[in-house]
Order: C-alpha cells, then structure tokens, then sequence
C-alpha cells in the first residue's frame, strides 16, 4: 500500500527532534529526503503512515526509536584517504614529533562515520610503531550506532578500497571469507590501534580524557548551526593539547570561531597556547 506524504506539521516536529537530539539542521529542501527515509522506518515498523511513526517517536521512553531515525537521517558520505593532503600532513607532523621525542601520540576522528577516516589514519600512522616504545592511539567516535557497529566490522566492498594505494591495500587488508562477494577485512593489528566509541556532539562536555595531539573533525560541522560549530571548536580545543592541531573538511573554515587557535592552512588549525590567537 502507497503511504502518504508527510505533511508540513509532521516535517516540523522531526526537524524540531533532530535539532535538539543531534544538532542537525533540516532545511525544508531536505523535506523529500527525510520522507523518502522515514518511509524504510515505516515498512521496517509496519506503520501505516507519518501520524503513526511520530505517535511511536512520542512514546519510544528508551530513546531506540530515536538511534534508528538518526541513523537513517544523517548522511554518511565518506572514503579511504578523503582530503589526501590532511593525511600527507599527519605523516610529516608524527615524524616531527617523534624525532623531538615524543613516544606517545593520540588521535581522535571525530565523526568517523564507517571508519574509513580513522583506518585511513591508521594506516598512515602505523609505520611508525616500529620504532620502539611508540604508543598512538586513535580514537573514533560518531552518533550514529549503524556506522559504528560497520566500522568496528571493518568489512568493504572492493570498490571502496579504490582509493587506498595498492601496496597499502596488500598490507592492511585480507579478503573476507565471511561475506559473499568481493569483501575485504582490514587486519587485526590495524584493528588494534583504533577504539570506537558512539558521541553526540550535542551532549557537552564531551566524555572523553584528552589531551589529542590532533582531531579531524571533517565534514559534520556542515549540518550545525554556528551555535552549535562555536561550542564544538571550543570542546576541542579543551581536549586537544597546546600546539595540538585541528582539520576540518576542505569546505569548512573556523573563521570567527577560532580564538584559541591559529590558522595554519585553510581547514588546518594548530591550538595556541594561551588560548589567545595569535
Ligand atoms: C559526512 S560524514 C563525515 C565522515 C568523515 N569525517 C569524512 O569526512 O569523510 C558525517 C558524520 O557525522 C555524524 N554526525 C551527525 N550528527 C552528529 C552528532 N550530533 N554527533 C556526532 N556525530 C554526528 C554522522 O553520523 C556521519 O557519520
């Protein structure tokens, strides 16, 4: 049966939850996009129509309906080696820092979305732990428990390793026996240097112990307001360490937000140490 639109009260009072649940903003251009979306809830619940999904919203107490409709609303995009040069970046900085004598290095990708940002990482940091009494970390964090649980498989279909370079590819990744088709698992020991972790950005202070040596947080500031962007760039710069560095997407600039920072290059910030710019 052809289930009817959502009309325009309805529209508001999803866009009005996802607002205060994840800080997503839904301009009325993405009305088709949300319909078409909630309508998979629709079928998956067996809910005739929009009136009824958003009765169900209302008394879902445990907040599970709530993960599901965030998970079908945010937008996921991402691939192996996104905005290359950030990663061209990390490799000359971690050398740097690990010749001034540096031994312990943390990360954190925040939004990692299906992982492919953090093994992205990974791969570019883990050469170096083969230098002895090297610890880094990475931590990976999204709102999103559908990506997470993806990430932590760390199972992709072929044609997303495309932009992994091949000797990498040969390192990193075996073929999965377990799925069927052209599948490929990222290796144990990859594995090992990432931790997963679901955050909402919205839900402030952040529960983790800095301090970062360097957070990518890359396209998800694109969907908050500027209250929400100011608030973020502020928690990182609380957990990222004096001279620490912040990316954020190419597209993404912190202009006017960025008074604990100094702009290195366009999306590279580096925390000064007295919180003033400069
Ligand atoms: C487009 S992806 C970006 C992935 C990766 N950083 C990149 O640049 O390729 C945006 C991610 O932000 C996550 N996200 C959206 N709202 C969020 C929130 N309030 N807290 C944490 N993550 C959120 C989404 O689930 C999604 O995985």
């Amino acid at each position: 049966m052809a289930i009817r639109g959502i009309d325009p009260r309805q529209f508001e009072f999803i866009r009005k939850l996802l607002y205060q649940q994840t800080g997503i903003v839904l301009t009325e251009r993405k009305r088709a996009l949300v319909e078409s979306r909630i309508t998979q809830r629709l079928r998956v619940l067996g809910l005739a129509d929009f009136a009824s999904y958003l009765e169900y919203l209302r008394r879902d107490a445990g907040g599970e309906e709530l993960v599901h409709l965030i998970d079908v609303i945010s937008t996921n995009v991402t691939h192996f080696f996104r905005e290359a040069d950030h990663f061209r970046m990390i490799k000359g900085l971690t050398e740097q820092w690990l010749d001034q004598g540096t031994d312990r290095l943390r990360f954190w990708s925040a939004a990692c979305s299906t992982g492919e940002e953090p093994y992205s990482l990974a791969m570019t940091l883990q050469p170096f732990l083969a230098r002895a009494g090297t610890d880094i970390r990475i931590l990976a964090t999204d709102i999103s428990t559908r990506v997470l649980a993806h990430a932590r498989a760390g199972v992709f279909d072929a044609e997303r390793l495309e932009t992994v370079p091949e000797s990498l590819r040969r390192r990193h990744f075996n073929r999965d026996s377990g799925s069927e088709g052209d599948r490929f698992a990222v290796t144990e020991d990859l594995k090992r240097l990432v931790m997963f972790h679901r955050l909402n950005f919205t839900r402030m202070p952040y529960p983790i112990r800095g301090s970062f040596d360097l957070i990518m947080c890359r396209n998800a500031m694109i969907y908050f307001d500027r209250t929400l962007r100011e608030k973020m760039v502020e928690e990182f710069a609380r957990l990222l360490k004096p001279g620490g560095f912040l990316m954020v997407g190419h597209a993404e600039t912190l202009i006017g937000m960025e008074k604990s920072f100094r702009t290195v290059r366009p999306s590279v910030y580096q925390r000064t140490s007295t919180g003033e710019n400069g």
